[in-house]
């Protein structure tokens, strides 16, 4: 074994691409390094997802969201995890532009981070930018029907698929987006019944976010499953209740703190060894 080969082999886009219609994939998002080291034995596929904008940097949605930024965090997600395949959003305005203009994104986006792919909101129009980039060997996962990078556009976040010409149009941008040479492609917000047919007319695995167990596989904002916040999306199941457990914590912190009561170093190492 050379110095350079990593114990772990990570998952590869073609992994990733063989598990249509198999064993379902698991996919959670983190930005930073602690998180991706948690989940990264359970994960097939962790997402630095440009969420991070209103997950941790307080924005009202992800408009805001900067290349740089997405860099930071999956410089941190590739150092906290050796298992998962890590893929890394491109922000909205680094790839809208040009196909040129996102090839040297996404260029520096693998670069800079050494994360495995990356992925764009692919409207119908972005299929085009999608080819561009697989014939130039860089992994792209697609992401249609909600697409949050179109939140000011649409004054919200929308469910699609509700009628017949948004059903037809999440399908053609899934149809779009697959035909491209997406390995993968995240289907957001949309019924059970069009979760199934996108899963059954597209070649790539499908990856569901409010979008039922008929995709090939599920993607949930982790704090979102963890309850880290007091709202969470509809259609989230919240797995474990961080909220109440952090509130406690730190309330007990807090009274041992101004009571002058909390242990020091030498109680705490005799406690903690027990
Ligand atoms: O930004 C994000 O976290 C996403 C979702 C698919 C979870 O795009």
């Amino acid at each position: 074994m050379s110095a350079q080969t990593p114990s772990v082999k990570r998952l590869t886009p073609p992994d990733i691409r063989a598990r249509k219609g198999g064993e379902p994939l698991v996919c959670l998002t983190a930005y930073d390094a602690p998180m991706a080291k948690l989940l990264d034995p359970h994960c097939d596929f962790i997402l630095v997802g440009d969420s991070v904008g209103m997950v941790v940097h307080g924005l009202p949605n992800t408009i805001g969201v900067t290349l740089d930024m997405m860099i930071l965090h999956g410089q941190a997600v590739m150092r906290g995890s050796d298992r998962a395949l890590v893929c890394v959003d491109m922000p909205f305005s680094s790839y809208e532009r040009s196909k040129e203009q996102a090839f040297d994104n996404a260029a520096r986006v693998l670069q800079d981070t050494g994360c495995q792919a990356v992925k764009v909101e692919s409207g119908v129009y972005v299929a085009e930018t999608i080819r561009y980039l697989a014939e130039r060997a860089i992994p792209v996962v697609g992401h249609v029907g909600l697409r949050p990078q179109a939140a000011l556009a649409e004054g919200g976040f929308k469910a699609k698929g509700r009628d017949d010409a948004s059903r037809a149009r999440v399908l053609e941008e899934a149809i779009a987006t697959d035909e491209a040479g997406a390995f993968a492609i995240v289907v957001e917000g949309v019924a059970e019944d069009l979760a199934r047919e996108i899963s059954e007319t597209v070649k790539a695995p499908t990856i569901g976010i409010g979008a039922s167990a008929r995709c090939d596989g599920q993607i949930l904002v982790t704090q979102d499953m963890m309850g880290l916040f007091d709202w969470t999306p509809r259609f989230v199941k919240r797995y474990a209740d961080l909220k109440t457990a952090m509130e406690a914590g730190v309330e007990a912190y807090a009274a041992e703190v101004r009571a002058r009561s909390f242990p020091g170093p030498d109680q705490v190492y005799k406690a903690r060894k027990g």
